[in-house]
C-alpha cells in the first residue's frame, strides 16, 4: 500500500537516483512491511527461516543488510563484490520499461571493493550470501585469483558465496561458463574452501551463478561440472542478453542485462534442465521474473529448493516478499498432504 503510493514518486526520478533514495527508505518499509510466516527450509547446510530471498545487485556494498533484513526475506545475497574497488561503466546504466514489468542495467560490477564492503558488512541474524566477481581488468586466466581472494576475505563473514561468472556486463566474465575453463576454476576454487575451512573451523558454502542464455547442452555440461566439483548450490539465472520481448520498446534497445517478467520463463526453463539432470543432488536457486507469489511457487515447481527477487521489488514493493513466502508455504503444504 504505502509502495503503491510511493512508486509514481520513485518512477519520476532517473532509476539509479530512485534505487538511492528507495534504498535509504528501506528501514520504514521493512517496519511497516507484513511479517511472513515461517517456511523453513534446509538447504546448503544451512537453515532458513523462509526460502525467498534478495538477488544479488540491489545492495551492492552491503550497506542496508539490517533495513533489508527487515522486510521479512529468508536470505540475503549481497555484492557482486570485486576485490579491488572499480567504478563500473558509465551512467546511464540502469533502465526501467515499465510496459513489460523489466529492467536494463549495465553498471559493469561497480564496487567498493571486497576491503570496504567487509568492514560494511555487520553482524546479523539474516543468513548473508556474497556475490563475487572479477574484477575488469583481471583477464580470464587469472580470473581464478580474484575468486580466491574475495572468497578468503569473506570466509569469516558469510554464510555462502557466490561465484557470479554470468554478469553479461563483464567483457568475457561469462567465457568462464565454458567447460575447461569453469572445470579449473572450481578445482581452484575447492581447493582454497578446503584450507579455509580447516583454517576457520565452519564451512561456508558455495553456490554458482549461471546465465539465462546457455542451451541445454551447456547447462547439462555446467550441471556435471559443479557436481564433481562439489559445488552446494546453483542460482539461475543471471540476466540476459536478449531483448526479444522488449525491442519495441522506449530503452528495449540499451545494452546490458534484462531482468524482471521476460525473463521468467527463460529461468525456469533452466531451472528445470538443471533438476533434470541433478535429481536434487545440488540444491537450486531459482531466481528471474517473480513478480508474484505465483511466479516463486513455479519456480519450486521446477526445482528450485529457494528463489530469490529483485525486479520484483522495484515494481511491486517490499510486499512481495510476503506474497512470495506465503505462496511457498502454501505449495509444501500441498506437498506434504498430498505424499501422506
Ligand atoms: C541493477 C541490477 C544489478 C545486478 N547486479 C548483479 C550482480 O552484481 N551480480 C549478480 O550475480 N547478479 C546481479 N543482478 C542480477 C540479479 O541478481 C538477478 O539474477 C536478475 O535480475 C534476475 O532476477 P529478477 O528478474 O528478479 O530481477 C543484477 C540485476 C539488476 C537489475
Amino acid at each position: 500500500m504505502l509502495y503503491a503510493l510511493a512508486r509514481p514518486f520513485l518512477f519520476a526520478l532517473d532509476p539509479e537516483t530512485a534505487h538511492h533514495v528507495a534504498l535509504q527508505f528501506s528501514a520504514v518499509a521493512g517496519c511497516l512491511s507484513r511479517r511472513p510466516p515461517p517456511c523453513p527450509v534446509k538447504a546448503m547446510g544451512l537453515e532458513f527461516p523462509n526460502p525467498v530471498g534478495l538477488a544479488a545487485g540491489l545492495d551492492k556494498h552491503a550497506e542496508h543488510v539490517d533495513s533489508l533484513g527487515s522486510m521479512g526475506f529468508g536470505f540475503l545475497e549481497l555484492g557482486g563484490v570485486t576485490p579491488r574497488p572499480q567504478p563500473g561503466n558509465p551512467r546511464p546504466r540502469l533502465f526501467r520499461i515499465p510496459q513489460a514489468k523489466a529492467i536494463i542495467n549495465r553498471y559493469g560490477l561497480n564496487s567498493v571493493g571486497v576491503d570496504a564492503f567487509v568492514a560494511n558488512l555487520r553482524k546479523t541474524r539474516t543468513i548473508i550470501g556474497v556475490n563475487i566477481g572479477k574484477n575488469k581488468d583481471t583477464p580470464n586466466d587469472k580470473a581464478a585469483d580474484d575468486y580466491e581472494t574475495c572468497l578468503e576475505k569473506l570466509y569469516p563473514h558469510a554464510d555462502y558465496v557466490t561465484l557470479n561468472i554470468s554478469s553479461p556486463n563483464t567483457a568475457g566474465l561469462r567465457d568462464l561458463q565454458e567447460a575447461t575453463q569453469l572445470a579449473a576454476l572450481l578445482s581452484r576454487i575447492r581447493t582454497k574452501r578446503e584450507q579455509l575451512r580447516d583454517k576457520h573451523g565452519r564451512n561456508v558454502a558455495i553456490a554458482l551463478k549461471i546465465a539465462p542464455d546457455l542451451d541445454d547442452a551447456q547447462i547439462r555440461e555446467i550441471a556435471a561440472i559443479a557436481r564433481r566439483e562439489k559445488i552446494d548450490g546453483i542460482v539461475a539465472t543471471n540476466t540476459t542478453v536478449s531483448r526479444d520481448a522488449v525491442m519495441q520498446y522506449p530503452f528495449g534497445r540499451e545494452q546490458g542485462g534484462l531482468s524482471g517478467a521476460p525473463l521468467r520463463e527463460r529461468s525456469t526453463h533452466v531451472l528445470k534442465v538443471l533438476s533434470r539432470e541433478l535429481q536434487g543432488e545440488i540444491p537450486l536457486i531459482g531466481v528471474g521474473g517473480i513478480m508474484s507469489g505465483a511466479d516463486a511457487a513455479e519456480k519450486l515447481d521446477a526445482g528450485a529448493s529457494l528463489v530469490q527477487i529483485y525486479s520484483g521489488l522495484i515494481y511491486r514493493g517490499p510486499g512481495l516478499v510476503s506474497e512470495c513466502v506465503s505462496a511457498c508455504l502454501a505449495k509444501s503444504r500441498t506437498a506434504s498432504s498430498a505424499s501422506r
